[in-house]
């Protein structure tokens, strides 16, 4: 039986060819670090972590690839800005959709005295931009909010929140796990101070990767959480303050760098409008296909605006692990089942704790593929 890969949301599967063969030539041609020798190889390293960081800055509109932080992921990108920026007596705002990338060392600075509060979104996961004023307090020094859901794929207006933070002076923290690559982000024009993104999801690159990028003031006001050897400055044992060597301390995932690289460069050929096109075409037509459909709940918007392709169906009489079981079983479609991460998000919607099913397309998916899903959901769902 062959396989049926609905998962992109947890990772994106398959990755461009470009991608393996880039790392498999730096693991078998290069095999250099950056910023520490000066030979050949140690300088080639370098030039491709510079298109990296450069990619990076065309794909969101940032000016400055200085400031594009290679991190070794989003949860690691999105703790160094949390535990980097907020101290005692700060408020922060998260939108009630937030992943426990977010969550949990929020959770954890409440122990060292700052406070937070969540914008409520409905049932489909949406927020309302217009009720984030009145959640604003006099100490609140920063909201953080995941631009798509990684539940119900409702996608936030990112534009309007950007701009009530800037109107207000509070930065404003994009997670864009969920949107890179998928829908397009414009970093001056949403007025972001961070955004975070993984380098292995809608990017099409590889796991242990991933990017920050940050506006020069707010790359000033943060503190890194991990200090250490740059390859820079090396007379001084304090770190040093200029960018990105203030956070890109210890020896990098170059692996992950060339082949994040390539997958930048893939996408910025294919222009990520033609993908979301071609995404939201396929999510048309996964949602179709379960309308009519007894037994099943969807967890999230009905309509195509505002949402990626992010389907969870809560299942009525079956429970959704075992639905999801008999997914791989019997059909050999590949699903994740449970709370993904991110409780709030589910007692939002009216998923907890029973979770849902998520069916996540991708780049790759076809439509055959979606036929294929939809006919095993309207069995398993009517027993
Ligand atoms: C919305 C959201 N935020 C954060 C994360 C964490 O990303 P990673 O596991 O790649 O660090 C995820 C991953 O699923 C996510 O969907």
């Amino acid at each position: 039986m062959n396989t049926i890969y609905l998962d992109n949301g947890a990772t994106s599967f398959p990755k461009p060819p470009a991608v393996a063969q880039a790392m498999l030539q730096y693991m078998t041609e290069v095999g250099a670090s950056i910023n520490r020798g000066v030979y050949g190889s140690a300088q080639a390293a370098g030039m491709t972590t510079l298109l990296l960081r450069e990619g990076l800055c065309r794909l969101f509109h940032h000016s400055d690839p200085t400031h594009c932080v290679l991190t070794p992921g989003n949860t690691a990108g999105l703790n160094m800005v949390l535990r980097g920026f907020l101290k005692s007596g700060d408020h922060c705002l998260v939108s009630s959709m937030e992943h426990n990338a977010v969550m949990r060392p929020l959770t954890d600075l409440t122990a060292q005295g700052v406070t937070f509060d969540r914008i409520p979104c409905d049932r489909t996961g949406h927020l309302d931009p217009a009720d984030i004023p009145a959640l604003i307090r006099p100490n609140t020094r920063l909201v953080v909010m995941a631009h798509g859901s990684n539940v119900s794929g409702a996608v936030q207006d990112a534009m309007a929140v950007g701009a009530i933070c800037h109107e207000r002076g509070i930065p404003f923290v994009l997670d864009a796990a969920q949107t890179a690559g998928h829908w397009p982000i414009d970093f001056e024009a949403m007025h972001l101070s961070a955004l975070s993104v993984p380098g292995h999801k809608g990017l099409m690159g590889p796991s242990g990767i991933g990017a920050l990028l940050l506006s020069a003031d707010f790359a000033k006001a943060l503190t890194p959480i991990i200090t250490g050897g740059t390859g820079s400055a090396s007379d001084s044992e304090v770190q040093p303050a200029y960018m990105p060597d203030k956070f890109e301390s210890g020896t990098p995932n170059l692996p992950g760098i060339y082949g994040f690289q390539a997958a930048v460069d893939f996408i910025l050929e294919t222009g990520v409008e033609a993908m979301e096109e071609r995404e939201r075409q396929l999510t048309g037509y996964f949602l179709d296909g379960l309308r009519d459909i007894k037994g099943i709940r969807l967890a999230g918007p009905e309509g195509l605006e505002n949402r990626v392709g992010v389907i969870s169906v809560d299942f009525a009489d079956v429970d959704n692990a075992e639905a999801s079981y008999r997914l791989e079983q019997d059909y050999g479609i590949l699903t994740r089942c449970g709370l993904h991460c991110a409780p709030s998000a589910h007692k939002t919607l009216g998923t907890f704790p029973q979770g849902t099913v998520r069916f996540s397309v991708g780049h790759y998916t076809t439509e055959a593929e979606i036929d294929a899903a939809v006919k095993a959901i309207a069995e398993i769902a009517q027993g």
